[in-house]
């Protein structure tokens, strides 16, 4: 990869255009960025490497433009990104963690990279968030892209062939299917990793933005963050978003979880009502001062909510503002952590014949 031409994403290359909506792209030796646009002018930009989602413009309650998307405008500077944020990207083999790396798949002891203390964290030391994927504009307002991890890359069995398609609808709805196929069974769990910022991205903290999560229990944690396997209920502590209220509410309250994540780092079990597999409604964000709001729906029975604990300002993100402390939330729609040690929880296993078909929407409104 021919990291040094890529600063920054500059040339437009080509351009698929309709009334309604259009795909762009600009060329990197292999490293594209692409511009997915619908026609009331939200746009999303997406590079292949890492499939990663650089840019999202959205409208306030006033209809003025803003990018809520934590990111950057140069492959280096993700490549260089101290602490390793994962912004933006889809991660993989296996989204969360897993713990100490380790899990046996029919009597096969298996051994991942490391990369996370003892464990493992979101498909090792080179996951899907550091590869490039071949990328397809397919439509107007779609963009798919295809990666196949090796026989154990990072340690997993099994040739993973993954496809991932973004989709901005006219509705206003960004859709991300995940599809994959393998050759010998093998754990998978994908998600994205965007952060967002609904005041837009560097201003500030995300303590003010309004949660909900459609969640009555989640999977507590020990100190490396590995679930203990039980399912909790939130009622009567600080992980209850039941009802909206501020992320920075309760966030400093005495609470050994809350002391383990530094604060929300946890998986919370979506309320499904008996329809697992369905999409479901999994979060509603809304920022008050800018009226801007995220939905969040998904097929997955989990989501993990990260509020951007181990961000400290010294990453200055594409506008060359810091990204502070608790700057940014992500919501990624994935399968429990360290499910494949986790006889409890639902599996993540991929048999050959098998397809894994996944899907989230972020819905993008004000109020
Ligand atoms: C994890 C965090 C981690 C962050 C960035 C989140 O998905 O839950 O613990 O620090 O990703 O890697």
């Amino acid at each position: 990869m021919r990291l040094a031409y890529l600063t920054p994403f500059l040339l437009l290359a080509c351009c698929l255009q309709s009334a309604s909506a259009q795909v762009t792209s600009q060329d990197f030796d292999k490293i594209m960025l692409y511009t997915l646009k619908n026609s009331n002018g939200l746009t999303i930009k997406v590079t292949n490497y890492g499939a990663i989602i650089t840019s999202i413009l959205v409208p306030d309650r006033d209809g003025e433009m803003g990018d809520i998307a934590l990111g950057y405008d140069s492959v280096e500077d993700y490549t260089n990104a101290v602490d390793k944020p994962y912004f933006g990207a889809v991660v993989g083999r296996y989204g969360n963690r897993i713990a100490e790396g380790k899990f046996t798949i029919d009597g096969e002891d298996y051994t991942l990279a490391v990369n996370n203390g003892p464990n493992h964290l979101h498909g090792g030391v080179i996951g899907f968030d550091k590869v490039v994927w071949d990328a397809k504009p397919v439509g107007d307002n779609s963009l798919e892209l295809t990666y196949v991890a090796k026989d154990m890359e990072e340690g997993y069995p099994g040739n993973l062939k993954c496809k991932v398609t973004y989709t901005l609808t006219d509705d206003n709805e960004l859709k991300i299917h995940y599809e994959a196929t393998t050759d010998k069974t093998t754990p998978v769990n994908l998600t994205q990793h965007t952060y967002f910022n609904l005041k837009g991205e560097g201003n500030g903290t995300i303590l003010d933005h309004e949660l909900m999560l459609n969640a009555k229990k989640f999977t507590p944690v020990d100190e490396g963050l590995i679930p203990t396997g039980q399912l909790v209920d939130v009622a009567g502590t600080p992980f209850d978003f039941t009802t909206a209220k501020p992320i920075g509410r309760d966030i400093e309250e005495a609470d050994e979880q809350l002391n383990f994540g530094g604060g929300y780092d946890h998986n919370w079990v979506l309320d499904k009502g008996g329809k697992d597999g369905e999409m479901t409604l999994a979060a509603r964000v809304s920022e008050p001062s800018s009226g801007r709001v995220l939905e969040v729906f998904t097929t997955e029975p989990g989501v993990q909510f990260y509020c951007g604990n181990f961000l400290d300002g010294r990453l200055t993100g594409k506008a060359g503002k810091p990204y502070v402390y608790r700057g940014g939330l992500c919501l990624e729609t994935q399968h429990f952590p360290d499910s494949p040690n986790q006889p409890n929880f639902p599996s993540t296993l991929l048999e050959p014949g098998e397809k894994y078909d996944t899907t989230t929407v972020f819905r993008f409104s004000t109020e």
